[in-house]
């Protein structure tokens, strides 16, 4: 088969390309991405001697690009990370995050149905069913829980997921959508709590934890969510949704705590900040479909997962230095220097 992966170079698409060509050596990866901020090609390093691997650089929304590429390459399947993922940069500028999330995948859904694409997998979030109350811990989002966001990137994503559906009954499309909990692992963009902690607490920086750090989040690591994707777009059955999760439910100041244990770090660099806007309360995935269906099960328990991902960015510093040097400042700055 040949694989079209878009967003390759960000977070989870790096992890996904290299797993694709572990698993199927089979397959030919074409990987895409614009390279914006999140996207970094070194993520990709690893892979560019692979014969099976190739790499162009383009902007989902380049509708005459799209096109010639899809002539070029037919494509059998096409697996879209590309977005933007950042739920306070959308507070911040919510426009980019229309064009990139709704207007990117049309046009990717356009060039599959006009080259003949057999299946077109959309990587959506478990963001676009809004939240859960903090104290109805016997609550989960199922893949019938009704759409109901908060912050212009899940808007986005819940109406990409929308024009998934739509392109599925009214054309024909052979689409799947997964939808995932917050994912922590090698190569994510020191934005997110994760890695942004990680960082801070390294260097001694206030770590900025949002409102009371009671909010909850469903961690799971992102080789189990690449495992996921990869059932789903070849065994997935069609048109449908599937939840990924793995009852790794932790209020964000537990993990900002195990991360300060590990690197040997005094809480008192704890910094509670105001509150992230319409910020959600907890997300709890329901995974039993992807299970019953597919087989699906992590292989990750979070305290492994952390302990591991915590080493890997000890270990990548030169990686983390590079990214948080220049622009980074300048994000940090805005976002957190008057909080
Ligand atoms: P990321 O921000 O690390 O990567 C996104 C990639 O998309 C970047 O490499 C960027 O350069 C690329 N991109 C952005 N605009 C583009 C455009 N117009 N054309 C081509 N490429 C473009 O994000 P991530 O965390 O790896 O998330 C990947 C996908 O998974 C997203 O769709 C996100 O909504 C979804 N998701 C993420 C999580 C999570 O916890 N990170 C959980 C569930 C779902
Ligand atoms: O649930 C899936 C989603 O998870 C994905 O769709 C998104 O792309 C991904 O970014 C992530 O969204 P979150 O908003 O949950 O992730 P983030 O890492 O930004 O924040 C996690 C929690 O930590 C959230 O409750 C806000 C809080 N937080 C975050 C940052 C960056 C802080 O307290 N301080 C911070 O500095």
């Amino acid at each position: 088969m040949k694989i079209l992966v878009t967003g390759a170079a960000g977070f989870i698409g790096s992890n996904f390309v290299y797993q694709q060509l572990a698993d199927h050596p089979e397959d030919q990866i074409v990987a895409l991405d614009l390279l914006t901020y999140a996207g970094n090609l070194k993520n990709l390093d690893g892979c560019k001697d692979n014969r099976q691997f190739s790499f162009v650089k383009m902007d989902i929304r380049d509708r005459e690009a799209i096109y010639s590429l899809f002539e070029k390459e037919r494509f059998d399947l096409v697996v879209n990370f590309a977005a933007e993922s950042h739920v306070d940069r959308s507070i911040e500028d919510p426009e980019i995050f229309l064009q990139t999330n709704i207007i990117g995948t049309s046009v990717l859904m356009d060039a599959s149905l006009k080259y003949g694409v057999k299946r077109f997998h959309q990587v959506s979030t478990d963001e676009v069913y809004g939240d859960l109350p903090l104290e109805r811990k016997d609550l989960f989002f199922t893949e019938e829980t009704p759409l109901h966001t908060s912050s212009p990137y899940s808007s986005s994503k819940a109406s990409a997921d929308l024009l998934v559906g739509a392109y599925h009954r009214t054309y024909g499309l052979d689409t799947t959508i997964s939808r995932c909990s917050n994912n922590y692992g090698p190569y994510q963009f020191p934005e997110k709590l994760i890695p942004l902690m990680i960082h801070n607490a390294e260097h001694d920086i206030p770590l900025p934890v949002y409102g009371k750090g009671l909010n909850v989040r469903d961690w799971l690591h992102v080789s189990d969510h690449c495992r996921a994707i990869d059932l789903i777009m070849r065994n997935g059955r069609t048109g449908e949704v599937y939840n990924v999760g793995g009852h790794n439910e932790r209020a964000n100041i537990e993990v900002v705590k195990t991360i300060l244990k590990q690197l040997g770090k005094d809480e008192s660099l704890i910094t509670y900040v105001t509150d992230r806007k319409g910020h959600d309360l907890r997300y709890a995935i329901d995974p039993k479909k992807l299970e019953s269906e597919l087989g699906w099960q992590p292989q990750y328990t979070f305290d492994t997962g952390i302990k591991e991902t915590i080493e890997w960015y000890q270990q990548h510093r030169g990686w983390v230095e590079e990214i948080t040097s220049g622009d980074y400042m300048q994000y940090y700055e805005k976002m957190y220097g008057n909080r």
